[in-house]
């Protein structure tokens, strides 16, 4: 046999014997888990932030104090989705307004939540649309609480003396 025959033949084998090896190896990779649904709880701006989809698997996003857990969207909210910016943020003002805009996006450091009193009828009716969509397809986990008020809750838990360990 030619030398070129033999060599076509060896990668021709190697070739299908790689591609083999390679779709079984795929198809024994399990998929990851989907996350246990949270239970409900308050979560600070600065905390809701890991709900980004970049720290954690888990997408949180928050629409008029309410947290809601939208990882099944996270082609919309997830880093590479095109609402990545409500990701781990408060989206009210933004959903409001329909704008990802920066400025509509509250400073998660900031010590008290946004106030969206001043938001006109139409954003409010806006709002209230997306709130009722929003309700409707993703669970909600807990309560956006400020960050001045979770220190406080912080503060008074650690200060709590169990009463086990009071003494008399
Ligand atoms: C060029 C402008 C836009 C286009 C073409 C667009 C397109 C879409 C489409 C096609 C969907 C449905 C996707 C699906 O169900 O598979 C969707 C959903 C959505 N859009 Fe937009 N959109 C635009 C602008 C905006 C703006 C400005 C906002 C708000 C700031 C917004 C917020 C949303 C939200 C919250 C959803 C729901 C996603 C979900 O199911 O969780 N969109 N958009």
């Amino acid at each position: 046999m030619p030398t070129t025959e033999i060599v076509f033949i060896v990668t021709l084998v190697l070739y299908l014997a790689i591609t083999r090896w390679k779709r079984r190896r795929e198809d024994s990779i399990i998929p990851e888990p989907e996350p246990k649904q949270p239970e409900w709880r308050d979560y600070s701006p600065i905390e809701l932030q890991e709900f980004n989809g970049i720290h954690r698997s888990l997408v949180f996003l928050a629409i008029k104090g309410t947290v809601y857990n939208v990882t099944m969207g996270s082609k919309f909210y997830g880093p590479k989705g095109p609402y990545s910016a409500f990701g781990g943020r408060d989206a009210t003002r933004g959903l409001a307004k329909s704008s990802f805009d920066d400025e509509f996006i509250p400073n998660a450091e900031a010590d008290d939540l946004d106030d969206w009193s001043d938001l006109n009828d139409d954003e409010k009716q806006t709002l209230d649309d997306w709130k009722a969509f929003f309700d409707q397809k993703y669970p909600a986990v807990g309560r956006l609480i400020s960050n001045k008020e979770a220190a406080e809750a912080r503060a008074k838990a650690e200060n709590v003396i169990p009463e086990k360990t009071q003494k008399n």
